[in-house]
This record gives C-alpha cells, sequence and structure tokens, in this order.
C-alpha cells in the first residue's frame, strides 16, 4: 500500500495520521478492519507480522496498524522481536535499552517493560540490548511466559517479526502467535522468495491469516 498524498494527512517517522488524530490511509483501515472481524472471538489476538527479508515495511506496517486499533478503543502492544534489525523504537521514537532481552537476563520488571507511546492506547516492547544469542531468549520459558501475560493484558499482541529468509527466529515465534500476515514489497520481494517463505511458514505450522501487499503503486510491474 502506498502513503496516502493529501495535505491533511502528516506522516512522522512513517506513521500516517491526520490532524484530527483519526487513522487515514485506505490501505492501513482495511487490515486494521480485518484484523478486528478475525479477532472477534479472541483467537487471533497474537499476530505475527512476518516478511520474507528486510525492507519489505513490516515495522512500518505494525506501527500503523497498532495505531488505528489503538484508535478504536483497543489496547495493543507492539514487541520487537526482529532482534538483527530493530525499528519500532525509531518509528515510535523510544529508547531500545531495556526491551525483551533484559527482561529475560531479569534486568526489567514486567511492570516496566512496554512503554507507552504518544499514540492512544499504543504500548511498545522493544527487542532490547544485551541480545547474545537470539535463540536462547525466543525458546526460554521466560519468554513463552511473558506471552501469556501480554495476551491476558491487552486486546492485541503485535509481533514485528524478524523475516523468515535470514534466520530461524520467526519458527520459534508462530509458536506464540495465534496467527501470521505476510507482508510481500511490490517491485522488491521476488515470487521465488515469496514461494519459499510460505513453504517455510507452512511446514512449521503457521497459521497464515492473510498478506498484505506493500509499496503497491497501482502498476502492473
Ligand atoms: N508504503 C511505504 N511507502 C514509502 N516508504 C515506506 C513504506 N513502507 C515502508 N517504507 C519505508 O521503507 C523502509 C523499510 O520499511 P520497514 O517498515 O522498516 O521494513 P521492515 O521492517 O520489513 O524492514 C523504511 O525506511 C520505511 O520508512
Ligand atoms: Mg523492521
Amino acid at each position: 500500500m502506498a502513503f496516502k498524498k493529501n495535505k491533511d494527512l502528516e506522516l512522522k517517522n512513517g506513521i500516517v495520521y491526520n490532524k484530527v488524530g483519526e487513522t487515514q490511509t485506505d490501505g492501513y483501515d482495511r487490515l486494521k478492519d480485518n484484523l478486528l472481524y478475525l479477532n472477534a472471538d479472541g483467537k487471533n489476538k497474537v499476530i505475527q507480522m512476518v516478511s520474507s527479508i528486510s525492507g519489505e515495511g513490516k515495522t512500518t506496517v505494525c506501527a500503523n496498524l497498532a495505531v488505528g486499533l489503538g484508535l478504536t478503543e483497543k489496547k495493543v502492544v507492539v514487541v520487537d522481536l526482529d532482534f538483527k534489525s530493530q525499528g519500532l523504537n525509531e518509528v515510535f521514537n523510544i529508547s531500545a535499552e531495556k526491551g525483551v532481552a533484559e527482561y529475560i537476563l531479569g534486568q526489567v520488571e514486567y511492570e516496566n517493560l512496554p512503554i507507552k507511546t504518544e499514540y492512544e492506547n499504543v504500548f511498545v516492547i522493544t527487542g532490547g540490548s544485551n541480545i547474545y544469542n537470539s535463540s536462547l531468549i525466543l525458546v526460554s520459558e521466560k519468554f513463552k511466559a511473558l506471552f501469556e501475560k501480554l495476551r491476558s493484558d491487552y486486546d492485541y499482541v503485535i509481533i514485528d517479526s524478524a523475516p523468515v529468509l535470514n534466520s530461524s527466529d520467526f519458527i520459534h515465534l508462530i509458536k506464540v502467535a495465534d496467527g501470521v500476515l505476510f507482508l510481500a514489497r511490490h517491485g522488491k520481494t521476488t515470487r521465488n522468495q515469496i514461494a519459499e517463505s510460505v513453504k517455510e511458514l507452512t511446514k512449521n505450522g503457521a497459521n497464515i491469516l492473510g498478506s498484505v501487499f506493500t509499496r503497491y503503486n497501482g502498476k502492473n510491474n
């Protein structure tokens, strides 16, 4: 989806919002509405935003989706688990010093982990800074328990996931998520990458809820 060019819209660090504080682009709104229906019975609360490689728009879509859901009175937390390429801290202008890694190491309490953003009902948990071995973090019992807590404290838990083709981190995230949204970027992601990623996701038991095509300009190339 392309950012809408409209003089009433403002773009701040990749988050689009209009001046009266409502959500904006049709694409993000549609995605938000789809998710509201998908989670009507509360069974698709933890959503993993995944794509083949980096730079396809995962962080941007996670952020815009969270802001949109927040405006519908849903309490949302976005968790940055793309340890090799964290981006939520920049988008929301928050510190990534203490996040999931420090929580697992016992250096930050659960109560202090989610950071309240300037957007209504939107909280962010960063990956943190002490990341030596991401798969050790992701397989730990404390990590699984963290997701159980988030599940009971929030209406939506959005995981900004590591991409499929760079590491195996995405596999561990499938285990804590209810479903996956698969992103591909128009003009960048190749058919082979998409096919390979979908194969990997399916092989590892992902429940693919839908797909998001980013940066589509309406043309066929
Ligand atoms: N729809 C869009 N239009 C223009 N630029 C975008 C769009 N979506 C993302 N970007 C930019 O592209 C870059 C990569 O996006 P990002 O969300 O960080 O991808 P990922 O998290 O998959 O690595 C960022 O600089 C972001 O601001
Ligand atoms: Mg990212």
